[in-house]
């Protein structure tokens, strides 16, 4: 088994290989005298019987990662989980699923489908989380899932892998205040997620999250290649508990709306 850390950077590698704008905005803190912790890193998934959400924890329960909040969003039809590891230092994981049962057939036996052919051994390999995209998929199918849940088509285009990496805005110096990097980010040429505005949450949330709406970036699909969104980059300000400790849940209000930086641009 490889170590926790090994995993984290080879998935961080998958994803800045996949989202160069990710890996530029990177580039900028750090050349700004920034050392970059990630808050969490977010996974995607349905909640077939094969798959779920343990399908994907289960990786990191291995490395000591617990269970802590649960999150429902009615409209998108999705069920998530955070796990917390016991060194803070290490990034919080969110894994989500799409309620399959809530969907359209169409939707359904399009995924059933899919992950038909994924085979188990795929699912039980400590890389499941940066496996790609294990099944076939066309252009075509891809846009018709689109209008239904942009969250289903963006999981069958891309499979599995890390949907957003978060900068943790709390261990920044320059660029402690949300306003402040949003600015910054902006500044940079960079397209934040408005939808809820600009910052998503408030102090009295004890959680400040803003993003980058995912850029297109080209896609190998069974009949040819297009251009669709990525993966997004977050950023997230946390504040104390009453206890004196930073709270380390996630909003569900905000999350809802942070969910839609994958969205197609219409
Ligand atoms: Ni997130």
């Amino acid at each position: 088994m490889m170590s926790l850390e090994t995993l984290l950077e080879k998935m961080w590698a998958d994803y800045c290989q996949l989202n160069p704008a990710a890996k530029r905005i990177y580039d900028i803190f750090t050349s700004e005298g920034e050392t970059v912790l990630n808050d969490h890193i977010a996974l995607r998934t349905f909640n077939h019987p094969r798959l779920g959400i343990e399908s994907l924890a289960q990786h990191f329960k291995k490395y000591g990662y617990v269970e802590k909040g649960d999150y429902t969003f009615v409209e998108k039809k999705l069920y998530a989980k955070h796990y917390e590891h016991p060194n803070e230092k290490m990034p919080k994981i969110f894994i989500s699923e799409l309620e399959l049962e809530k969907v359209s057939p169409f939707v359904r036996e399009t995924v059933n489908k899919l992950v038909d052919q994924i085979p188990d051994s795929m699912i039980q390999n400590e890389a499941f989380a940066m496996a790609g995209r294990p099944w076939k998929m066309t252009y075509a199918l891809y846009s018709e899932l689109a209008k239904e849940s942009e969250y289903a088509s963006w999981v069958a285009a891309y499979g599995f892998r890390p949907n957003h990496f978060t900068v943790n805005i709390n261990n920044l110096k320059k660029f402690n205040d949300i306003h402040t990097l949003n600015e910054f980010v902006k500044s940079k040429g960079y397209t934040l997620n408005k939808s809820g505005g600009e910052i998503k949450g408030t102090p009295t949330d004890y959680l400040e999250q803003s993003s980058t709406m995912a850029s297109e970036i080209p896609v190998s699909f069974d009949d040819g290649t297009h251009s669709i969104p990525g993966c997004y980059y977050e950023f997230a300000k946390r504040y104390p508990l009453a206890n004196g400790k930073l709270y380390q849940g996630f909003v569900a209000a905000s999350a809802d709306k942070i969910f839609e930086s994958t969205n197609r641009v219409k």
